[in-house]
């Protein structure tokens, strides 16, 4: 257990990319911020994102829900997409928030992959509304993975 800005952290991996602990707490305090915006009338499961550059600038997300359910899209989407739609590739660490007091938010298997997408080494803080998280990185959520430079393989020859 390590302490966090008198948040505990409550379990995790070294972190694949140093960052400041005050930047983390910040970072966690920003996903559970955009936590207050999410659009879930259906599931009414709130989710709240915030996505970390190497320069320190922040991007933030959360879930959006559709009456059509399959159209909704999950907060980590919604903060990596505004990221990127910014200019903005890089990422060294992304909080996940949600309003589940026992255990931390784990991200689904679609953002991992949408994660992975910016590379599968960076950090990854699934945390509690007290603030208490478990870090992990890309890598481990989705290990053996899928990525851009898979696509560079052969191709099938059209017959
Ligand atoms: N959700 C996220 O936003 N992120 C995740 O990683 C897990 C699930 C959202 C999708 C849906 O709006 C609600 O949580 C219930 O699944």
């Amino acid at each position: 257990m390590e302490n966090l800005n008198g948040k505990e952290k409550v379990d995790g991996t070294k972190s694949v990319v140093d960052v400041d602990d005050n930047i983390i707490g910040e970072l966690i305090s920003k996903s559970q911020e955009a936590k207050d915006f999410a659009y879930c009338p259906y599931s009414k499961f709130r989710v709240g994102a915030a996505v970390l550059t190497p320069n320190g600038k922040i991007f933030t997300g959360c879930n959006v829900e559709n009456a059509c359910y399959t159209l909704g899209i999950c907060a980590e989407k919604t903060a990596i997409s505004k990221a990127v739609s910014e200019g903005y590739r890089d990422f060294t660490a992304i909080a996940i928030a949600s309003d589940h007091n026992e255990q931390v938010i784990s991200p689904c298997g679609g953002c991992r992959q949408f994660m992975r997408e910016f590379g599968a080494h960076w950090d990854v803080y699934m945390t509690k509304p007290d603030g208490s998280y478990c870090q992990i990185s890309v890598e481990e959520l989705l290990p053996v993975s899928f990525g851009p430079s898979d696509l560079k393989g052969k191709k099938c020859e059209a017959s």
